[in-house]
């Protein structure tokens, strides 16, 4: 018997059942590839879920991991150090978002758009006809159809899928999900605002992705992401774009929003980020735009006992390092538009659409087999994702070479067609 059933067996014996059964054991990794306990080599296209940018063990990454762990790993924030102070700078800085703007670090995606639902709660506390106590209504959180913004209650609230969501009730009220990529149901959302009896409370925002991954890896077209906006700032609403799947150079830029064919060039009011941020290593955080935004917060409105670890925040200054030094945004841009092309010229008969920006990316499939694919792409020495059941999801590390991607899509070109359905 392989190292890896056994393993499996007593996994599956001490952990809680929400991962489903592991498809492999796996024990280290270098650059874009990973082995398994049994020695088997993989070349991965979903690092981790878009998590290790910078492929792995990275010697300057494990250098600088190291080198703070012997240092300090952690401390309290009744203290700071200086990595946490030099990312806050960085991020500020490629998100180029304006003076007086700020950041907040936690440890995941969900708990970053914790923080940014919370930053709406403050927000729409200041707003007209918002508080309940002298007799207005509550301000409303605007969600949409298909969002996925994390597992925690909060982050829960805002994430459309009913199959998760639905059990959990009940959650946090005044969060409303309107139709992903209408702008009439947005425009009618907030129009619902009003007095008398049947208006609502006013919207303190609106929460979305830019390409809604876990939905499929989905881009919003940039004249309904301007026209958000601009209904947000006629309103007075924040504009939170939850970037933990897109954010830190994933799509070819520093952050999604940043991209012109995505929005127009809006200015968002928060983005959350986490997933790529650390190459590996927990971390995310918010960034909320502006002096006015960032002053909602105040000592003892939020926080987190590990949120700018020390640790975490040097992992995350060697993976901005190790981007910036690599220009792995670029090659991000350049690498997932040979990915795509390759895909779509590939020849498989079963692919449909092929869709995304920069390394992230989706193939529709003609059958719903996902699942069969992702089976066997690991039987021939590929990581993918099923992300829905006719929907393969490809994020490779932002470091992956030319070759690799067509190591990749020569393995992908041979799926066979009669793979059993999900
Ligand atoms: C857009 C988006 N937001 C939030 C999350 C939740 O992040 P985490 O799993 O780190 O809590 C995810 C995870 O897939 C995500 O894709």
């Amino acid at each position: 018997m392989s190292a890896q059933t056994t393993d499996i067996d007593e996994y599956s014996q001490v952990h809680l059942n929400v991962f489903g059964t592991p498809l492999r054991v796996l024990d280290h990794g270098e650059g874009c590839y990973v082995w398994d306990v049994d020695g088997n080599k993989y070349l991965d296209f979903l690092a981790g879920i878009a998590v290790n940018s910078i492929g792995y063990a990275h010697p300057r990454w494990v250098e600088a991991v190291s080198k703070q762990a012997a240092q300090i790993a952690h401390t309290s924030n009744y203290f700071a150090t200086e990595p946490q102070i030099h990312l806050a700078e960085k991020l500020i800085e490629h998100a180029g978002a304006p003076e007086g703007s700020k950041v907040y670090f936690c440890n995941s995606g969900a708990e970053a758009n914790e923080a940014a639902l919370k930053l709406a709660r403050l927000h729409g506390r200041t707003l007209q006809g918002a508080l309940p106590s002298i007799g207005g209504k509550p301000a409303r959180i605007l969600a949409l159809t298909n969002g996925f913004h994390g597992r925690t209650l909060g982050a829960l609230s805002a994430t459309w899928k009913p199959d998760i969501r639905k059990p959990f009730d009940p959650l946090v009220p005044a969060i409303e999900f309107v139709e992903a990529g209408s702008i009439d149901a947005m425009r009618a959302a907030f129009a619902q605002t009003g007095i008398g009896k049947y208006g609502k409370g006013p919207v303190a925002a609106v929460i979305m992705e830019l390409i809604q991954g876990e939905a499929g890896v989905l881009p919003f077209d940039a004249d309904y992401v301007a026209a958000v906006r601009k209904m947000c700032t006629d309103n007075g609403a924040f504009m939170m774009i939850d970037e933990v799947q897109t954010g830190v150079g994933r799509t070819g830029s520093w952050f999604a929003f940043q991209r012109d064919d995505l929005t127009h060039g809006i200015v968002p009011d928060a983005v959350s980020f986490a997933k790529g941020v650390a190459g590996g290593f927990p971390m995310g955080g918010l960034i909320v735009f502006g002096a006015k935004n960032s002053a909602l917060f105040t000592p003892g409105s939020h926080g987190s006992t590990f949120a700018g670890n020390p640790l975490g925040a040097s992992a995350a200054l060697a993976t901005l390092g190790v981007m910036e030094e690599e220009n792995l945004v670029t090659n991000a841009e350049t690498r997932g538009n040979q990915l795509r092309s390759a895909l779509e010229s590939c020849g498989n008969e079963i692919f449909g659409m092929v869709r995304g920006r920069g390394l992230l990316n989706a193939v529709t499939l003609k059958r719903p087999c996902a699942h069969a694919i992702v089976d066997w792409a690991l039987n021939h020495g590929l990581i993918v994702n099923a992300v829905r059941p006719d929907v393969i999801r490809l994020a490779p590390p932002l470091v992956v070479s030319e070759s690799e991607i067509k190591e990749a899509v020569s393995i992908l070109a041979q799926v066979p067609a009669d793979l059993p359905l999900d």
